[in-house]
């Protein structure tokens, strides 16, 4: 019996396409894993009114441990209209599955890595005083809180009279009052103090054990003073648990901004449910963007990994596939991680970064082409050759690893 099993969940589009691949790498380290496919995304919701189906939940529940592809979502006409003509108009809504994940198996802490590869073309660059230009590394790696905030889900188109009376007794609803139902939407932005303080110590865990000089906690506590001044109150909290690691306060705001100026000085950042969203987009922007951009959703129980990217429906049929890999790849990359396999890990990661430095292997988007049919014949790997590349990276780790090992042993047995 394989020592892990592990859920492949492709879903739509390219998820289909970059899933695999990483598959390839996994097997290539000798990770020790049955894999077992389940449904998730559009033809579900198409089928059965449901993006997430109950089999997929068990499978999760069963296994603990998921890799994700992408799914599809679309607006709520297109999405009643392409649902089988026996379901509609019997109540069901689209509710994106990831999020669902998220909710129903309490993944509340997620993990964006944004990490620069020396190398990559599309790595930040800075102009200089003297008109040349430098590449800052980007070392900085986004907590953000996945399951509260403005995405728990608590909201309405045309609130009804109790959640309009309640609201009524807070002197800023005043302005609102009036407004017609059917005019007036609300979404509620949730944070709770555990679950703040769970966010905050996470960042600072990984702060401590990985090196990080500081946590920077990027929300905008002036304004949404109950709900960020929550998540600041408990950043400070913890922070006195770790007398090493700085504290630093920016606002969301002035964050996106300030991204560009001194990205490197950053470490680990730690936000709520939609401002982790954002910054973890923004700083991915500095590092390669979407084909370069791997998450993990870790539950007490459960773990799922996923590139940021969707489901990029405009390249999905294209064939051979085009798109970066990469992305996925470091989603496998987190995985082994997480469950203590740091060498195997630590290998596809040098043969990525191989790859990436050496330069002779691009995918589309590294080469800054438009995407589309035309980008192989301008000089863009397809998908399935990035992995070979990183593959034969892998393959020459790997023998000197091996090489290593058998010296590290054979001076072993001189010295006994
Ligand atoms: P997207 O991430 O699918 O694609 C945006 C653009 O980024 C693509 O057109 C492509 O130019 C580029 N891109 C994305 N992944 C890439 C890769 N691996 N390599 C190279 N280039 C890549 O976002 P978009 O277009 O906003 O949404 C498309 C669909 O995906 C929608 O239905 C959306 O709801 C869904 N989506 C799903 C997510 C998920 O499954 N976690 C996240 C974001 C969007
Ligand atoms: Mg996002």
């Amino acid at each position: 019996m394989a020592k892990y099993s592990v859920v492949t969940m492709p879903g739509d589009g390219i998820g289909n396409q970059v899933l695999p691949e990483a598959l390839r790498l996994l097997k290539a380290v000798g990770f020790d894993a049955e894999y077992i496919h389940a449904d998730i995304g559009w033809d579900c919701w198409c089928r059965e009114g449901n993006a997430l189906p109950q089999s997929t939940i068990d499978l999760l529940a069963r296994y603990k441990l998921g890799l994700f592809g992408a799914i599809t979502s679309k607006p709520k006409r297109q999405a009643e209209a392409e649902l089988r003509p026996e379901l509609r108009g019997k109540g069901y809504s689209y509710f994106s599955p990831i999020v669902t994940m998220r909710q129903r198996f309490h993944l509340d802490t997620c993990i964006r890595p944004c990490i620069s590869f020396p190398g990559n073309p599309l790595n930040f660059i800075r102009k200089k005083r003297d008109g040349g230009f430098e590449e800052p590394l980007v070392n900085v790696v986004v907590f953000r809180q996945n399951t509260e905030g403005l995405y728990a889900g608590v909201e309405w188109t045309n609130p009804p009279a109790e959640v309009r009376a309640a609201l009524a007794t807070h002197a800023k609803f005043k302005p609102f009052a009036d407004v017609p139902g059917a005019d007036l939407a609300i979404s509620v932005r949730i944070v709770t103090r555990n679950a703040a303080r769970k966010i905050c110590r996470a960042a600072f865990e990984w702060a401590k054990q990985r090196g990080y000089k500081s946590v920077t906690i990027c929300e905008k506590p002036n304004v949404l003073r109950e709900t960020s001044g929550m998540m600041e109150e408990e950043a400070r909290n913890v922070a006195r648990e770790y007398p090493g690691i700085a504290l630093w306060s920016t606002n969301i705001d002035a964050q996106t901004m300030w991204l560009t100026k001194n990205p490197e000085e950053y470490g680990v950042v730690v936000a709520s449910n939609l401002f982790g969203d954002v910054i973890s987009d923004a700083f991915a922007g500095l590092v390669g963007g979407l084909g370069f951009a791997a998450s993990g959703n870790i539950g007490d129980e459960v773990a799922v990994f996923e590139p940021t990217h969707g489901s990029a429906p405009k390249y999905a049929e294209l064939d051979p596939p085009i798109v970066n890999p990469i992305a996925m790849f470091l989603s496998a990359v987190m995985m082994l991680e997480h469950v203590g396999e740091t060498e195997k890990a630590r290998q596809i990661r040098e043969a990525i970064a191989a790859v990436v430095k050496q330069g002779s292997v691009r995918t589309y988007d590294m080469m800054r082409l438009p995407g589309g049919p035309n980008a192989i014949a301008q000089g863009a790997a397809t998908t399935v050759q990035m992995t070979d590349a990183v593959l034969a990276e892998l393959d020459r780790i790997l023998g000197s690893d091996v090489a290593a090992g058998r010296e590290l042993a054979v001076a072993g047995s001189r010295s006994r």
